[in-house]
């Protein structure tokens, strides 16, 4: 061994076998291969060397550097692997705990019933269809039976976009019945579809807001009648409201798209100003229907003695209202917290005609 590295070599390779962790070891590093460390000192005396010892003593030094450094990574990888073996002896999960209830998130009433109302007419054969929010004048008002003149357009309190280089203003649909065009215009009959989805008036009070959800029914075929419509609305309040029996109400109305058109209400009771569906002699309105109005069949580019149909309108919040006595309907779009935790609903709550709705 060379002198400049005699004692040096033993003690730096000692003190690394003996660091205990990370840190010492790192300061060891430091002591022995920085700037101010020992080799360092020593490779300073190389300049006054004459040049025969000192391509000896630098060649001398410059190895042990790098035997210092090496067994330094080496012992660094065995301290880390104690480390983690230390860990997994002592740390351990519990795979058999139960979890912990997730209840920070709720779904909102209205997700739920819409779930609700999906899964019914699901299982009675109708598939759901979609459309825009943002129309135009012919989905929302002309193709319905409602002309620009018709007194019936300034009761939908109608969002106007600003006008268009031609005159024309987009909207936003104020019901869910243009999606009834749409539908006749992509498909051929038999029909059989629900349009569930958000609508827009401008119109805020207890029972009404600026957005609300409606769920619009199309039935089209070659043959149908009111009486299936009856029965098939009767069928939904029952599996809706969970009932054995319910009595519903078939009122004469109008609406420009259907003709007949029924307003369609059902059979409750008040009591301490909370309402209870299914008994009592009062009568709470539920939903718009009426056999499709052949204007409407035509507009939907369909023959009208050819096809009859069949459609109906509903307030998707209001039956949320009526069957989980929520009594504001504002409260539905304040994302207040305590709200949500108390109406909402846990999300492994899957609304499954089978395993129960609500
Ligand atoms: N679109 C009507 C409304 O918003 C409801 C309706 C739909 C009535 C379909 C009849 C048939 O009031």
């Amino acid at each position: 061994m060379h002198p400049i590295t005699s004692g040096l070599e033993t003690e730096l390779l000692r003190a690394v076998a003996s660091a205990a962790d990370e840190t010492s070891l790192e300061e060891l590093r430091v002591t022995a291969l920085g700037k101010k460390g020992s080799i360092s000192e020593r490779m300073k005396t190389l300049s006054g060397m004459d040049p025969d010892e000192r391509r000896e003593a630098g060649a001398a030094l410059n190895a042990l550097k790098d035997k210092v450094a090496a067994a330094i990574a080496e012992k660094r990888r065995i301290l880390a692997d104690a480390v983690l073996e230390r860990r997994l002896a002592t740390e351990s999960a519990d795979v058999t705990l139960p979890i912990r209830p997730v209840m920070t998130g709720t779904i909102h009433p209205v997700s739920h019933v819409w779930e609700e109302v999906v899964q019914i007419w699901g299982d009675l054969g109708f598939a759901v269809a979609e459309g825009p929010h943002i129309e135009d004048d012919f989905y929302n008002f002309g193709a319905l039976n409602m002309p620009p003149e018709h007194p019936a357009r300034q009761e939908h309190d109608t969002f106007y976009f600003n006008e268009k280089p031609d005159g024309s203003r987009m909207l936003l649909r104020t019901h869910t019945s243009p999606v009834q065009i749409r539908t006749m215009r992509s498909s051929t009959p038999p029909i059989r579809i629900i349009a569930p989805g958000r609508t827009f008036r401008c119109d805020s009070d207890q029972t009404h807001t600026p957005m609300f959800h409606q769920i619009e029914g199309l039935l089209v075929d070659e043959q149908t009648n009111l009486g299936q419509l009856k029965w098939v609305l009767t069928e939904f309040c029952k599996a809706f409201f969970e009932l054995d029996d319910v009595k519903m109400r078939f009122r004469a109305s109008h609406f420009p798209f259907t003709e007949p058109s029924m307003e369609v209400d059902i059979n409750c009771s008040w009591e301490a100003g909370q309402v209870k569906i299914g008994a009592g002699s009062d009568w709470l309105e539920i939903l718009g229907s009426g056999m499709v109005h052949p204007n409407v069949l035509k507009a939907g580019g369909l023959d009208p003695d050819r096809y009859q149909g069949w459609a109906f309108g509903m307030g998707l919040d209001r039956i949320a209202m009526l069957k989980y006595g929520i009594p504001d309907l504002r409260a539905f779009f304040e994302a207040d917290l305590r709200w949500l935790r108390h109406y909402g609903f846990s999300f492994t709550d899957v609304p499954t005609l089978a395993g129960g709705l609500s």
